[in-house]
């Protein structure tokens, strides 16, 4: 059976929740049956107990493995808690900031990108990128590895206001290097995908793929914003590809609204014409 990763990300518990989305959800979920549940951050709206409570509790219902890294809603929201026990409460119910998930067929590290003093900007310290790399050196084999953090590495600039994790370009060279086959991130609440040579000069034979992938908002903490669509990922990995289906919610149901294929390694996508 193919591996299948679901990425969700900026659920904003504590806004407005939508039982018909949970329920359409845990369909899917039943549909898809991925190994595990990717939560990019934003799992609640303020960082509040009862929030990251009834954020573990929806997640944790679905019986699945969980990888669940915070974001910059996940802490506390007033001062001084917001720098006295800033991961308190996350790390209470998730165990850590930054966890590590390891199966035969995938790999996947947590980075914290939330600063406390910078409630909407993210960054990453370059010991946490150290740290990425020596975990992903220790990846089996034929594991596909995923990095995840919730600050975004790609998006449109007209769409959302919000820059990039601090040193973007940086991180996302750090982590290609680190052996990084798929980055997944949030926070704009909009989805955005690309493969690394989509952006970057390639040679033949050279680079390996990398895609990145941004997930749209699974809450909605707007829902006046124009146009802010709810939504997420599913990943399925192949041998020589990965495979992204993007769902978004339509008033009564989840719709498939784009199936994308990037390649994995060195090799592009094969194109032979179709015969018809
Ligand atoms: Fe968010
Ligand atoms: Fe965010």
């Amino acid at each position: 059976m193919a591996t299948r990763v679901l990425h969700v990300s900026d659920l904003h518990t504590g806004t407005r929740e939508d039982p018909m989305v949970e329920g359409a959800l845990a369909q899917l979920i039943e549909r898809l049956r991925p190994e595990l549940i990717v939560a990019s951050g934003d799992l609640t709206h303020r960082g509040r107990r009862e929030q990251h409570e009834r954020a573990a509790r929806f997640l944790r219902s679905f019986e699945l493995p969980l990888h669940a890294i915070p974001g910059n809603h996940d802490i506390p929201y007033t001062f001084p808690a917001r720098f006295t026990s800033t991961f308190a409460e996350f790390e209470r119910l998730w165990g850590t900031t930054q966890p590590v998930y390891r199966s035969d067929r995938l790999f996947i590290v947590g980075l914290n990108s939330v600063r406390a003093w910078r409630h909407q900007s993210g960054g990453v310290r370059q010991s946490q990128l150290d740290w990425a790399a020596a975990e992903l050196r220790e990846a089996p084999g034929g594991a596909f590895r995923i990095v995840t953090l919730h600050h975004h590495l790609l998006g449109a600039p007209w769409r959302s206001a919000k820059k990039p994790v601090a040193k973007r370009n940086h991180v996302l060279a750090s982590l290609v290097e680190a052996g990084a086959e798929l980055v997944l991130a949030g926070h704009i609440h909009q989805a955005a995908i690309s493969e690394r040579r989509e952006f970057e000069l390639s040679t033949a034979g050279g680079e390996r793929g990398v895609t990145v992938s941004i997930a749209p908002g699974l809450g909605q903490p707007r829902p006046n914003r124009r146009g802010e669509a709810r939504g997420l990922h599913v990943y399925e990995v192949e041998r020589d590809k990965v495979h992204i289906e993007t769902y978004i919610w339509r008033d009564d149901g989840w719709a498939l609204t784009a199936e994308r294929r990037f390649p994995r390694g060195r090799e592009p996508l094969s194109f032979e014409p179709e015969s018809s």
